[in-house]
């Protein structure tokens, strides 16, 4: 077969495009994390909030539920809750957890106290303003 580059060729067209894209790959990293600040605003994150994202992790809620796309699919997605439901409906709704209704899937009961509920409400609030460039779609409506 007739052979279209040399040797050294192919070698210096792989090695120039690995080195191409890794510097590119690099540059699009720093861009990215440096825009992270403003995108996930972790200042604005109030110690309710805080406390909310302890008791988010610590029950597993993502053991159901997807938080901005990550987690199971068992459950709608928290991300966007907030701006959804709002924090009044999202308070009385884990408070009546089981709901019982025949046909639906389940959450269950985690007892928390009021002061829980406004913390978990706070991070889920603090959640819905992260900027993620619309990710997840919000196709449940
Ligand atoms: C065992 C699974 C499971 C776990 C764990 C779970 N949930 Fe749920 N959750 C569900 C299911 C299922 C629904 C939807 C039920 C329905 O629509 O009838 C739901 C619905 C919700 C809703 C309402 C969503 C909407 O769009 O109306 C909120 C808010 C919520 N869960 C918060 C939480 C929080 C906070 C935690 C952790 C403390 C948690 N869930 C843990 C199963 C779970």
């Amino acid at each position: 077969m007739k052979q279209i580059f040399s040797k050294a060729m192919a070698r210096n067209i792989f090695l120039g495009s690995a080195v191409f894209f890794l510097v590119l790959y690099v540059a699009l990293s720093v861009d990215t994390w440096g825009q992270i600040p403003q995108r996930d605003h972790a200042a604005d994150m109030s110690l309710s909030a805080q406390r909310g994202k302890y008791l988010v992790d610590s029950n597993n809620c993502i053991g159901c539920h997807t938080i901005n796309g990550e987690g199971a699919y068992f459950a709608p997605e928290l991300g966007n809750v907030y701006t959804r439901r709002g924090p009044d409906f999202i308070k009385a709704w884990i408070r009546i957890q089981p709901s019982g209704v025949a046909g639906r899937r389940q959450m269950p009961q985690f007892h928390f106290s009021n002061q829980d509920l406004d913390d978990i409400t706070a991070y889920l609030k603090w959640l819905s303003h992260i900027d993620t460039n619309g990710w997840p779609p919000n196709i449940q409506g």
